[in-house]
């Protein structure tokens, strides 16, 4: 029985960015860390990982304090939200091909499109994107879950990154037939498959496949379920002690291939498990890609001509030396390259670029000329080469003149960490201070890949440490907005601006450029309020008066209500004298009762004007809060006063009670007294 092992087989890119993100974060043991949910689909290695510290949680709710690790699965901006509201570091391991479909999926939604995520609607991946487009999409696996009738005209679809590339074609294929215009992006990503057809090509090759990976690993079961779909007898297991000797009994030629968080010893001892139950060794491991071996070749013989490597020169290469090297053959997750020894060698994805970027393709292409630097000399095997550190050493030069000059350059916020947040400057990760951030208290998690110019503060190239600053550009902008507003901007002129910060005594309002004005609570509103946040919000947009400029102060005073008409403007609108009108108490004196009639509208009804008797004080017939009807007496809007009557209402209807038996008498011919009336009314 011989065995073949798939090469793609183990750990992928993601997983491999995610277990080194951990690595590096479980040496400095300052904080907690918790991982939301198992790091990798992988038992054996979660195991490993808590037993070095990494705690695993199902939600953040109640935890304060310490490091959350985000997988490379990644989370929605809620769970990021959250996590920032409880003032944990995150360490954002999300892998940047989900990052890719989450972007995607929030796009296409912007545009209008009816969203599909084909993909499981358990899965934590999916879960972080349909979370990310707020819940509006459809989620399906399968063909037979979707009804066309559900479908709109403009459909945009996106896919799991670990989906088999079978089951995406046929929902594809069921949606393309039931709408006029759609998007679709297939997201499985490249390292999937690759795993996937290499899976299938290896599977009609052998007699027996051998899936190695976690249970709950969705990649694992589809790399399994793509193996039973080739015809060939397929077993899926977490480890070797899952192995059972009967099933080898009539094979010949064994294929193990592994899902993406299936580390290599694991792999390992499988295939030494099935040596021991009658193998003879691994065969032919790197025919297995044979298309790809051929292509190399090709494009390397092809590509060579004309270039002149000095003889072989493995031997000779020192550690930090920069060397020139020829780009053969480009994958997604490396580039070979020819250095002139007797192989090529490979220069993986995190090593070809400063810059985040999802494929090799990307950064070089067949045929450059590239310079690197050797991160390890040695044998041909141990050698390493580095363009990313060949650039970085070049970029710092370019560091320590941006801050000779205060030359602004680009930053993209990362991640929000202790004391600040992490920024690309250059492709190289600099610290921004929470005081550096901004004017004022300043939201770090709204930076998160945002792009903003920064300035150098510091910087120590030894230790590649790096310290940037977005306040001091932002406070040079203010400066020449604010000389340019005080130069231009009138009392009295009407300005729109976006409220910035609430406070108990009012709002500051950005009026352009970062001129920021007070708007004082008594200035919000005619009517009384108790908070400013009655009237507006952070971020809403007001049009406002500037009421007072002081320049050497640098205070800019807005009112919002003189802008707005006064109550008492609409009162002589709305009232007439000897009107009488519906009324709630709202004070009492010993000279009367104040009754509201409108909002900032009250009148007086004077203590002889209460009640048809005489009463001492006014809260022997009233309360506050009473509903009374009101007679108007006299109505001075010029003043803002309004005095108000009570008895006259009663007395009127006593008047009208009158006047109108009268009017029957004359026409019945019919005498009644007046007691009766009284009585009858
Ligand atoms: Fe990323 Fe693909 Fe692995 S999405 S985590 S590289 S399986």
């Amino acid at each position: 029985m011989e065995i073949k092992v798939a090469r793609s087989a183990g750990f992928c890119f993601g997983v491999k960015r995610a277990l080194e993100m951990v690595d590096k974060a479980l040496e400095v043991n300052d904080s907690p860390i918790y991982s939301l949910g198992p790091l990798i689909h992988n038992p054996a290695v979660v195991q490993d990982l808590e037993a070095r510290g990494l705690q695993q949680i199902e939600q953040i709710d109640g935890i304060s304090r310490g490091r959350l690790v985000i997988r490379s699965h990644g989370v929605g901006p809620q769970i990021m939200q959250q996590a920032v509201a409880q003032h944990l570091e995150i360490i954002d391991a999300t892998c940047p091909f989900v990052k890719n479909v989450q972007e995607l999926a929030v796009m296409l939604k912007k545009e209008g499109y009816q969203l599909i995520i084909v993909g499981e609607r358990e899965h934590a991946e999916v879960k972080g994107v349909l979370d990310s487009v707020g819940g509006q999409a459809l989620v399906i696996e399968h063909p037979s879950q979707l009804d066309p009738k559900c479908l709109t005209a403009k459909v945009g679809l996106v896919s799991q990154t670990t989906q088999d590339i079978q089951s995406l074609n046929r929902v594809i294929t069921t949606i393309v037939s039931h709408t006029k215009e759609c998007r679709i992006f297939n997201t499985i990503c490249l390292a999937t498959l690759q795993r996937q057809q290499e899976a299938s090509r290896l599977s009609r090759e052998v007699d027996l496949m051998i899936v190695v990976g976690g249970k709950n690993s969705a990649n694992t079961r589809h790399l399994a379920a793509i193996c039973r779909e080739s015809g060939t007898v397929t077993y899926q297991v977490e480890s070797a002690a899952d192995l059972q000797a009967d099933w080898f009994s009539q094979a010949k030629l064994v294929g193990v291939t592994a899902g993406a968080s299936t580390p290599d010893d694991q792999i390992l001892s499988v295939v030494e498990k099935i040596n021991f139950l009658g193998g003879n060794g691994v065969v032919d491991q790197n025919n297995v890609n044979q298309n790809e071996v051929a292509e190399q070749t090709s494009v390397k013989t092809e590509e060579s001509i004309g270039y002149d490597w000095p003889e072989d020169r493995f031997g000779e290469l020192r550690q930090g030396q920069i060397i020139e090297a020829k780009v053969v053959l480009v994958r997604d997750d490396a580039a070979f390259v020819d250095i002139g020894g007797k192989s090529d060698l490979t220069i993986t994805l995190d090593e070809l670029t400063t810059e985040p970027v999802l494929s090799a393709k990307e950064v070089v292409k067949a045929g450059d000329i590239i310079k690197v630097m050797v991160i390890k000399a040695g044998d041909e095997e141990k050698i390493k080469l580095s363009k990313r550190l060949y650039e970085l050493e070049k970029v710092w030069v370019d560091l320590e003149e941006a801050l000779a000059k205060q030359t602004p350059l680009e930053g993209t916020g990362m991640e929000v960490v202790k004391g600040g947040m992490s920024v690309r400057v250059k492709g190289v990760r600099a610290f921004m201070p929470a005081s550096q951030s901004g004017l004022g208290p300043t939201n770090l998690s709204e930076l998160v890949g945002k792009s903003f110019p920064v300035t150098v503060l510091e910087l120590d190239r030894a230790k590649h440490r790096l310290l940037v600053s977005r306040r001091a550009l932002l406070q040079a902008e203010k400066e020449k907005a604010e000389a340019e507003f005080y130069n231009t901007a009138k009392e009295g002129e009407r300005k729109t601006g976006k409220v910035t910060r609430i406070t108990d005594f009012g709002a500051f309002i950005d009026l352009g450029g970062g001129v920021e004005g007070l708007l004082h609570i008594s200035e919000m509103s005619w009517l009384r309020v108790k908070s400013p946040r009655e009237i507006l919000n952070e971020g809403d947009s007001v049009e406002v008066l500037i009421t007072k400029i002081n320049p050497e102060a640098k205070r800019i005073s807005l009112s919002l209500k003189q802008i707005q008409p006064h109550p008492w403007d609409l009162a002589s609108k709305n009232f007439v004298e000897g009107g009488i009108y519906q009324g709630t108490v709202v004070k009492l004196e010993s000279f009367g009762a104040f009754v509201n009639l409108a909002p900032g509208v009250d009148g007086l009804v004077h203590i002889s004007q209460i009640a048809d008797r005489r009463i001492n004080k006014p809260d022997e017939v009233l309360n506050v809060g009473d509903q009374v009807q009101v007679k108007v007496l006299k109505l001075d809007t010029a003043n803002r006063k309004i005095s108000l009557s009570i008895k006259q209402v009663e007395a009127d209807k006593d008047d009208e009670a009158v006047s109108n038996f009268i009017k029957g008498q004359d026409s019945a011919g019919v005498s009644q007294n007046l007691g009766e009336i009284l009585k009858s009314e």
